[in-house]
């Protein structure tokens, strides 16, 4: 059975407590990276920042991987970042949807990422690897977060230059919407820098937040619990060395029942 079976009608497979939702638009954006929106159903809420379960029927069986919510909570559709991994259980087939077809949506939303879980500061930071950005795009085009914080800085930090390309779009789109453009255009400020090719900032995020670059790019004070707010998301070992750097800062981990200084999150992989 494939997506478009599924259309036709062989629902008795889709397991409980899943919603089936239909593709409206895919964008690819290199090999490995690329875009899709779903549409939303009515009664599907979530908090700008958290993920849900993704699936598709591949053959009789329902496969699912989880996927931070890349669009923000008043959008009136869904919006996913996905990488490509050859072979993927999930994302060898998810890469091959057209809009029309069908992929299932698990009900139950999640995650740390949100902005309920760090305590009131002046600065956010937003510290991402590769699709580690999904749940920021949420987020930066959330009024929430520009309520909560009066400086919100994006980074993403990426193996090639064209892996920054998704982050750059909607960074722009945060800036010229209606909604929250005049917000964004004041208070979001994206960095980017690469560790494989050249680009004006190298390096990872770790680096340049040890050696200064990050805080003197962004002509901001070196990180301070009295005004720092962050949230990671990127692979383990990158949330493991920035929390570290955070720690050794002097900020401490929040939770959803303990907001606190900083909140972690892995990325996710098909
Ligand atoms: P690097 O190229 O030096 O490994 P990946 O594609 O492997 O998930 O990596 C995405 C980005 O995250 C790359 O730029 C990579 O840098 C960087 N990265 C990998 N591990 C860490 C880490 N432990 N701390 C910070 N950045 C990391």
């Amino acid at each position: 059975m494939n997506v478009v079976d599924l259309a036709a009608g062989l629902s008795d497979a889709v397991p409980a407590g899943t919603f089936v939702e239909t593709v409206t638009d895919v964008q690819h954006y290199t090999a490995d990276l690329f875009r899709f929106r779903l549409t939303r159903p009515a009664s599907f809420r979530f908090r700008s920042g958290e993920f849900v379960m993704i699936g598709l029927m591949v053959g009789e069986k329902p496969i699912f991987r989880a996927y931070s919510i890349a669009s923000p909570s008043w959008d009136e559709e869904l919006e996913f970042f996905s990488i490509k991994v050859p072979n993927g259980p999930l994302t060898q087939h998810l890469q091959k949807i057209k809009p029309g077809d069908v992929v299932l949506m698990k009900k139950k939303p999640t995650g740390t990422l949100v902005n309920d879980a760090l305590v009131p500061g002046k600065r956010l930071y937003m510290f991402s690897t590769g699709t580690g950005v999904a749940p920021f795009a949420s987020l930066i085009r959330d009024p929430e977060t520009y309520e909560k914080f009066e400086d919100v800085i994006l980074t993403q930090t990426c193996r090639q230059a064209a892996d920054l390309a998704y982050a750059q779009d909607v960074v722009a789109a945060a800036k010229a919407d209606p909604l929250i453009g005049e917000l964004a255009s004041e208070r979001l400020r994206l960095f980017t820098s690469t560790t494989r090719e050249p680009h004006p900032y190298q390096g990872r995020i770790t680096t340049l937040i040890e050696d200064g670059t990050l805080f003197k790019a962004l002509d901001v004070p070196p990180l301070d619990p009295a005004t720092d707010r962050a949230m990671i998301c990127g692979s383990m070992a990158m949330i493991q060395d920035t929390k570290t750097l955070l720690e050794k800062n002097g900020l401490t981990e929040g939770a959803n029942n303990r907001p606190a200084e900083f909140v972690i999150e892995r990325a996710f992989v098909g």
